[in-house]
């Protein structure tokens, strides 16, 4: 479902957006979003299924999409997202790093080594090497912008979650070091914080009704988040409008942090 207060704007005519985990969640509203805006979209995924799924949602919309196969831990398969994406539309402008991986409710003690492994090499290398491979095309195409999904969990403690924590916290760290090397040539480097959002990813805990309670009990607007909650925040991250804002990260978390 597209915001319907954005559903009329037009901020991303001619530019081409790539967004990593698009087949699902966030990053499908977030791909939908940059397409009904005029963006010609890479929807780039591990599953193809889904990014399919996607760029039919996007079709359908009167949008422009491609599907493009990535592991995003992959440092060959980032290069040839980042390669397919100038060899169908000519450039690339904006680049929404927001694939995730890691597992569910596991102390630190309980995380075995590859499930470590695993979490950094998805959720934080792949914003590092989605980064590596975007950005010498940015600036030949005159900049870009960069927005990465971070999480509220890299910025207060979460329980049971340490890999991902952890992963998210370099996430936050790299969006600055990137705003600082880069910014002198044309390059933003944002992140977007979400709090609980309702996607596939939490579908199993709120579908438990005492758990739900709990878990929007304290987020202040009373309700958990939706995906176009994030993607608006992505495309404000992305477009002109927050031209002056770089190596920030925006929580968006219905105020949950503060409560
Ligand atoms: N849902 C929430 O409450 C919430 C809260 C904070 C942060 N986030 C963040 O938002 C982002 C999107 O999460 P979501 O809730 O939409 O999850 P989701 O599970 O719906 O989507 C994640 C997508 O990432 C893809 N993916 C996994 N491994 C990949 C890989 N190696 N290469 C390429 N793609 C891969 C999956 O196939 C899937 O399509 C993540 O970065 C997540 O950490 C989500």
């Amino acid at each position: 479902m597209t915001d319907p207060a954005h559903s009329s704007r037009n901020r991303f005519p001619g530019k081409v957006v790539v967004v990593t985990g698009s087949g699902s969640g966030i990053g499908r509203q977030t791909a939908l979003a940059f397409a009904t805006e005029g963006a010609q979209v890479v929807v780039a995924d591990v599953d193809t299924d889904g990014a399919a799924r996607s760029v039919a949602e996007i079709e359908a919309a009167g949008g422009q999409a491609i599907v493009c196969r990535v592991d995003v831990s992959d440092d060959e398969s980032v290069r040839e997202m980042v390669e397919l994406t100038i060899s169908t539309y000519g450039r690339l402008d904006v680049l929404h790093n927001n694939a995730y991986w890691a597992p569910l409710n596991r102390s630190v003690t309980e995380t075995s080594l590859p499930e470590w492994d695993r979490t950094i090499a998805v959720t934080l290398t792949g914003v590092f090497l989605g980064c590596r491979h975007a950005i010498p095309v940015m600036i030949e195409g005159g900049g870009g912008a960069i927005v990465n999904t971070a999480s509220v969990a890299a910025l207060a403690a979460s329980p049971r979650f340490g890999a991902y924590v952890a992963a998210k916290g370099g996430v936050v760290a790299l969006t600055r070091s990137v705003a600082f090397d880069y910014g002198s040539r044309g390059i933003r480097c944002n992140a977007v914080a979400p709090g609980l959002i309702e996607t596939p990813a939490t579908e199993a805990v709120l579908a438990d009704p005492e758990r739900r309670a709990w878990l929007t009990g304290k987020i202040l607007v009373g309700r958990a988040g939706q995906p176009s909650d994030i993607a608006n925040a992505v495309l404000y991250l992305a477009s002109d409008e927050s031209a002056f804002m770089t190596g920030q990260t925006l929580v968006v978390d219905g105020g949950r942090l503060i409560s």
